[in-house]
């Protein structure tokens, strides 16, 4: 029997890597266990990650199913999506499509009904105004049904991006602050406002996103059951609104619909919570593995549009010593490496002659998306700028919060601004020892991309000496990491 332990039970790049290993291994539906890191399996083997897995494609709808069923609450979700799709793929392609068969009926079932939770949350939730040391800030208390609090984050972060806001659920916390998500522990229900200063608000919003064509007081008695109207603010508004929803109808087939949005196999996507473009919301993943997963599905900035994948750090995850550079470049875009490019050679030459071994240091970039402008065939490097510097501190910090590394070198200024959120010169830097946290210290050195563009052949050997330099000092002060052979 093998058993697979999942981290991140919503994350569907999780999913995705665990399967793979899973069908690249031929373990059959039956011969594996799922289960989460709280409710661990000590039982088991651990399938073979280290198999060429042959590249296999999945239907779209797989797709889409799986990332709504990962919200389930059923613990039986990952067995019954992962018997899918060995079906599919040992089965019947079309599998998809009968839906006469009892496993897609019940998987269709559990989509439902999480689709429901998201709609009843976006739909019930209400935020009540409070002060605090940063002005208002507006709170709200949810008890889902399903574990839907990032997908239905993104919803929110869409419709309040100006106010700052936190939904307390019986799951976790979600605070918004008009430019990031965090994500933070269960609190109690009485730590949630009860006061009526909302009320006038929730009129006036309610009554601007009424959709008088799907007016169906019965379909309304059913989702929003009468006994709970007397609670609400905006039900007052109601037989009003039903009386002048013929007149708006009209208004409303008079203007030109618009298209909807399909996804490859043709279907219509209607989903809001779901949809690509939707922002992309992150939980506090325990391990690395967990949080490369996360950020293989990173939309934080605009950068992932254009890039190939996202390019996550890679080393140990007790690494000594993180290197921060700027960002991917073009080959490590395309291979989903950071520093395997030009300037990656340089750096592991330079690494080499330091006496240190790159398998024993943890390596990645400021900017996880390569960012570029298309010239002819090439794809010239573009500098990312302090808001997607900003952005993505997001997995920085994760990072360094999870490696908890003795010494972070950036390599280059952009890496000092990650670190410590300041335009510095490296001249300035080079060869200060920085304590940036508690048991955390930062060195600066140049950038191996630097050294490369550096048109002088004398200025140039002479600047990479600095550099092999400020890497042996390194190793002097990390021992541990040096090469053994
Ligand atoms: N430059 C960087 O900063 N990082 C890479 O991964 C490659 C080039």
């Amino acid at each position: 029997m093998y058993r697979v332990t999942i981290q991140n039970e919503t994350s569907l790049p999780e999913f995705r890597d665990h399967v793979r290993t899973l069908i690249g291994a031929r373990i059959k539906p039956r011969d594996v266990t799922f289960s989460t890191a709280e409710s661990a399996d000590l039982f088991g083997e651990t399938p073979p990650a280290d198999r060429k897995v042959p590249a296999f494609t999945v239907p779209g709808a797989y797709v889409e199913l799986a990332q709504v069923v990962l919200s389930h609450r059923d613990p039986a979700r990952f067995a019954l999506l992962y018997e899918l799709l060995w079906r599919l793929l040992h089965e019947d392609r079309k599998l998809m499509s009968i839906h006469s068969d009892p496993l897609l009926h019940k998987l269709r079932h559990m989509e439902k009904s999480v689709r429901r939770d998201l709609h009843k949350m976006t739909a019930f939730l209400r935020f009540r105004k409070v002060e605090d040391d940063d002005g208002e800030l507006y709170i709200a208390w949810f008890e889902p049904q399903h574990l839907i609090l990032g997908a239905a984050a993104a919803f929110f972060i869409k419709r309040f991006a100006n106010m700052r806001w936190s939904i307390l659920t019986p799951d976790g916390t979600l605070n918004w602050d008009t430019n990031a998500l965090s994500y933070g522990p269960a609190v109690p229900k009485a730590q949630a406002p009860q006061d009526d200063a909302m009320e006038d608000w929730w009129r006036s919003y309610y009554a601007s996103t009424f959709n008088p064509a799907r007016v169906n007081p019965e379909m309304m008695r059913s989702e929003m059951p009468v006994r709970y109207w007397k609670n609400l603010p905006e039900t007052s508004l109601i037989p009003g609104m039903i009386a002048a929803a013929r007149a708006r109808t009209g208004a409303m087939l008079d203007t030109a619909p618009t298209e909807p949005r399909k996804n490859k196999s043709g279907d219509i996507v209607m989903r809001e919570f779901f949809a690509s473009d939707a922002p992309q919301v992150s939980v506090i993943a325990g391990t690395l593995a967990a949080l490369r997963a996360e950020a293989a599905s990173c939309r934080r900035c605009p950068l992932y549009g254009h890039a190939t994948q996202t390019v996550f750090g890679e080393g140990p995850e007790r690494a000594p010593v993180v290197f921060v550079g700027e960002q991917p470049g073009d080959q490590e875009d395309l291979g989903g490496k950071p520093f395997i490019g030009p300037a990656g050679q340089m750096f592991d030459r330079a690494l080499a002659e330091a006496g240190i071994a790159r398998p024993m240091v943890y390596v990645t970039n400021a900017v996880k998306h390569f960012k570029f402008v298309p010239r002819g065939k090439k794809r010239i490097h573009q500098k990312p700028n302090a808001g997607e510097v900003e952005h993505c501190r997001w997995w920085l910090e994760r990072e360094l919060t999870l490696i908890q590394p003795k010494l972070v070198v950036a390599l280059g200024a952009t890496a000092v601004k990650a670190l410590i959120g300041k335009d510095v010169k490296i001249t300035e830097m080079r060869g200060r020892l920085l304590t940036i946290r508690d048991g955390l210290t930062l060195v600066a050195t140049a950038h191996p991309s630097y050294l490369l563009r550096l048109p002088d052949a004398a200025v140039k050997a002479a600047e990479y000496g600095r550099f092999v330099e400020d890497l042996t000092a390194v190793a002097r002060y990390l021992p541990e990491i040096a090469k053994t052979a």
